[in-house]
């Protein structure tokens, strides 16, 4: 059994439909990459799995368990949490009740305090400027509140949407590396990304959407040397 299993599903918007038919799964202990151009319908897969925009059709199954007719929450409480593109945090709170804020779920709120000493860890950084006031940290550090924000909520599957996006390289590296070491301490991640190279090189699998279709899936080295990926994706 897969931990997450999404077979056949279809997602619209009013009378639009924007994912078609499309089957993914993520093995625990995975990092999974979604890579697709602008529109492809990436941010609405990640909507559909944690509830926020529901598939018409098909399934998604997460521990084997049906979640694609659960409401958010209960989404969340099943182990999903899902760090939204664009990093949405409190602007006007500071670092640590940011991440305090992730901890507001059943499973999550009881070893606060601990998870609250493994993020700092994992993210030295959060700590040295825990009192800080999010709108003043660098687009950088505000990426790193945002996931560290979703690990908060102790997630069994943790989903990033564009985890780079607007960073300068150097930033880009040190966010690839955290997600690196999220999933080397056991948390599977399933991640969209607009930077291939960077992503791939990070992932063990990856799936290439393209108007909503899954056009491409495989290993992610294999991804990485493929002639259309090349073309489309890396400029070579
Ligand atoms: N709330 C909405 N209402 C109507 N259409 C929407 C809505 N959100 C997204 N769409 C449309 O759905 C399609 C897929 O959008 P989505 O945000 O999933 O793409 P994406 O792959 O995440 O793109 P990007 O890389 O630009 O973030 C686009 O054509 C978009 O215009
Ligand atoms: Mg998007």
């Amino acid at each position: 059994m897969s931990l997450l299993e999404i077979n056949n599903i279809d997602v619209s918007y009013g009378d639009v439909q924007v994912i078609f038919d499309l089957s993914l799964k993520v093995e625990k202990g995975e990092v999974v990459s979604i890579i697709g151009g602008n529109g492809a319908g990436k941010s609405t897969l990640l909507r559909a799995i944690s509830g926020l925009m529901p598939a018409s059709s098909g399934t998604i199954a997460f521990h084997g368990v049906p979640i694609q007719a659960e409401p958010p929450e209960n989404v969340v409480a099943s182990g999903i949490i899902h760090v939204p593109e664009g990093r949405r945090l409190f602007s006007l709170m500071s670092v640590k009740d940011n991440l305090l804020v992730g901890a507001y779920n059943k499973r999550a709120n009881k070893d606060v305090a601990e998870t609250l000493k493994n993020v700092y860890k994992l993210l030295p950084r959060l700590q040295e400027r825990e009192n800080q006031i999010a709108m003043t940290l660098s687009g950088g550090e505000q990426q790193m509140v945002a996931i560290g924000r979703g690990l908060m909520g102790q997630p069994h599957l943790l989903m990033l949407d564009e985890p780079s996006l607007g960073l300068a390289p150097i930033l880009i590296k040190d966010i690839f590396e955290t997600v690196r070491k999220i999933a080397d301490q056991g948390t599977t991640v399933l991640m969209v990304e607009q930077d291939v190279k960077h992503s791939l090189s990070l992932s063990d699998r990856g799936y290439v959407l393209e108007h909503g279709r899954v056009v491409m899936e495989g290993k992610a080295e294999d991804l990485i040397d493929d002639p259309h990926i090349k073309e489309a994706y890396l400029g070579i």
